[in-house]
């Protein structure tokens, strides 16, 4: 589900740099520095790289357009979520919406919710605000930041009436497992920014990282599984089948939707 490579390409010195140099990581297989303590080399552990991708004509003039309007810098202190979106609604964190496909189709269907939604690919940014013209929607704000860090220090605890987490990158290799974005230590700070009722939604088309979700949501003492049977959710259908997972759909490759709220 992850953004792919477009043909139809802009230079990319048409765009300024989104994504600030904080956000950059390393290379999987790059060497890393000698770090002296743990905690510094525990924040250098991101649950993305930063793609080379080209922005296309469409997406450059979106960005140009409409990024004033539409993306919300990152600051390391507490959004004031009324003021950002205009109006006291709930509020939904979507965590890498790639090319922002799900993400428009869901703001569309849900125009009294707010939808801050974090990513650090460039075209998949252009992409999302080229639709939010293109759609009229008035109610997405785009953090081209780490999600983590926006998480940590920009929303306050019982701030979120949900979040999405689509296809997060499954990081196969063993070596890498460590970069995966559901990991308990997130998920109990999620878990924190919900209001009461409020839910977590995940999708995935990869099993053993199904399997790794469902076990960190369970074992998550602020979270009860809204599945009926304790496993994994009927796809809520909010969420669309976009063209990739249709795909996949076809290949018969499975899909598994966890929803889990916040008990109290
Ligand atoms: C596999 S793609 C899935 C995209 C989209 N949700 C979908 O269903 O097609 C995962 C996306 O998450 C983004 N991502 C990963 N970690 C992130 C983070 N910490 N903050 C913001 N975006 C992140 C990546 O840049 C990538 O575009």
């Amino acid at each position: 589900m992850c953004p792919r490579p477009d043909s139809n390409a802009a230079p990319a010195s048409a765009v300024q740099p989104l994504v600030a140099a904080s956000a950059h990581a390393l290379p999987p297989d790059a060497p890393s520095a000698p770090a002296p303590d743990p905690d510094l080399r525990q924040r250098r552990i991101r649950s993305y790289v930063l793609r080379a991708g080209r922005t296309t004509q469409g997406q450059a003039r979106a960005l140009r357009e409409l990024g004033a309007r539409f993306l919300l810098p990152y600051r390391a202190e507490p959004l004031d979520l009324v003021q950002t979106f205009g109006r006291a609604a709930p509020v939904v964190l979507e965590i890498g919406f790639g090319m922002g496909e799900a993400t428009a189709h869901i703001a569309a269907l849900m125009p009294a919710t707010h939808f801050l939604c974090c990513e650090v690919h460039e075209p998949g940014i252009g992409a999302l605000l080229k639709r939010i013209g293109e759609q009229g929607l008035s109610n997405i704000r785009i953090c081209a930041h780490d999600a983590v860090e926006v998480l940590d220090h920009m929303l306050a605890p019982a701030s979120l009436a949900g979040v999405h987490i689509f296809f997060p990158d499954p990081w196969h290799k063993t070596r890498h497992h460590k970069r995966r974005l559901i990991q308990p230590p997130l998920v109990a700070r999620l878990a924190q920014r919900l209001v009461p009722g409020g839910y977590i939604h995940c999708a995935t088309d990869w099993q053993p990282y199904a399997e790794q979700m469902l076990e960190v949501l369970r074992a998550e003492p602020l979270l009860r599984n809204r599945a009926p049977d304790g496993g994994y959710a009927p796809r809520p259908p909010y969420r669309p089948l976009t063209k990739f997972e249709n795909r996949g759909v076809r290949l018969g490759h499975g899909v598994w939707d966890l929803v889990f709220e916040r008990g109290e």
